[in-house]
């Protein structure tokens, strides 16, 4: 089996249904189910024996220890963080917390448990730290896109914590010899999205008649990836992955955020129209993101050079099939707007006036 952290997220229960579709290997989804766990993503592996779900915290060595001991897997792939930029910038402690400590701790149940066992199923165990983009920092328009040797400039507590805990998994390869991999993603979108990241927040904002923010001028650009593709790259690079290397993933989809904004209200125009006007008349500027990147963008040649991964989707086909999914999935929505979620978007938009 293999030992997923951060499996009740967004990319990680995507990542989980998505394996389980495609093989009866086991998994063991290890998640402290934060504000952005959510079981009801996984509801439809109820009584499927594959699927063993164990509520934790990274940050418990022993507890993780015990647990890969208990279940022998061939594998960790590695989830489990805080994500939300805009969280990072108003409250940094819990990303290092779990970013930082929390990979440095599965880093050390990973080692003390790879280390005990026997010779060959040593060599063949993975640790895959699935991380981001953001690590590189900002592009200027001309710049090439980031490679897997840019260097790190981090430019917010996410990014930064993020980056650290891309550092420390490289030094257990290099110093220990553990079996990592690491990858970095751009965007990604699509199903069980939480609705405080841009593309859902839109698509929710739009249905329910309020206000879609955009921050700035909204001309920063972003690298998008539909999640059903992130998920396939992360099950090539674990399968034949090179161990201590690090591989992007991207899908050659750069677009200007208002641009993006603009393609998810046409959409929606046709797909649900409103009684009068178009959902671009809600579109409303506010303040920026302090320290917000201007443009990210992704060299994925190695990954498609190396282990042949390419994504599948385009922006236009993987974003009707998102807001289709959203219209179809409007309970899951609510469900995971009411209690907490109110406070975050009180909390992010109160100081943003146009
Ligand atoms: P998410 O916020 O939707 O999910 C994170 C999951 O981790 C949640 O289920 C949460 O309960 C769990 N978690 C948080 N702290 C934990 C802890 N201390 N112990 C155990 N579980 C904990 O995030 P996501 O968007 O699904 O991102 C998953 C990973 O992919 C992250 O590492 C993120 O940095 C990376 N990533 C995300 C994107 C993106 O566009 N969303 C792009 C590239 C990389
Ligand atoms: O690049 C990969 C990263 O993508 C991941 O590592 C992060 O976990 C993930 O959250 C995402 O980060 P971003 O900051 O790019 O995503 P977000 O959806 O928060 O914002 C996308 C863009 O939209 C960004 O330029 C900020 C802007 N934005 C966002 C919100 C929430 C707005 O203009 N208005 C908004 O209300």
């Amino acid at each position: 089996m293999i030992f997923v952290t951060g499996g009740a997220g967004f990319i990680g229960s995507n990542f989980v249904l998505d394996w389980l579709a495609q093989s009866d290997e086991g998994v063991l989804n290890y998640d402290k189910l934060t504000y952005a766990g959510n079981l009801n993503n996984l509801k439809s592996l109820q009584g499927d024996a594959r699927h063993i779900f164990v509520r934790g915290d990274i940050c418990d060595q022993a507890g993780v220890l015990a647990l890969l001991q208990q279940h022998q897997p061939r594998a960790i792939v590695h989830f489990a963080a805080e994500s939300h930029v805009d969280r990072s910038i108003l409250g940094p402690g819990e990303f290092i917390q779990t970013n930082i400590n929390g990979t440095f701790s599965l880093l050390e149940a990973a080692r003390a448990y790879w280390s005990a066992l026997p010779d060959d199923e040593k060599a063949a165990f993975r640790f895959l730290h699935v991380s981001t983009d953001e690590v590189y920092g900002t592009l200027g328009p001309d710049d090439a896109p980031f490679s897997e040797t840019t260097p790190y400039a981090p430019n917010s507590p996410y990014s930064a914590s993020k980056a650290a805990s891309d550092h420390l998994v490289r030094s257990y390869h290099h110093t220990y010899g553990l079996p990592t991999l690491t990858t970095n993603c751009s965007n990604n979108y699509g199903p069980y999205h939480f609705p405080e990241k841009l593309i859902p927040l839109i698509i929710s904002n739009a249905l329910g008649g309020k206000p879609l923010p955009i921050y700035g001028d909204g001309q920063q650009v972003r690298d998008w990836l539909y999640v059903g593709d992130h998920c396939a790259a992360i099950r090539r690079v674990l399968a034949e992955g090179r161990l201590g290397e690090t591989y992007n993933v991207g899908g050659w989809n750069e677009m200007a955020n208002l641009d993006a904004v603009h393609t998810l209200c046409d959409m929606l125009d046709k797909l649900r129209p409103k009684a009068a006007g178009s959902y671009r008349d809600q579109i409303t500027f506010v303040k920026d993101r302090p320290g917000h990147d201007r443009r990210y963008a992704i060299d994925a040649r190695k990954l498609e050079r190396e282990l042949g991964w390419k994504p599948a989707e385009t922006f236009q086909s993987g974003i009707a099939k998102t807001v289709q999914w959203y219209l179809d999935n409007q309970a899951w929505v609510q469900d995971v707007q009411s209690g907490a979620y109110a406070k975050w978007v009180e909390t992010n938009y109160q100081n943003r006036e146009a």
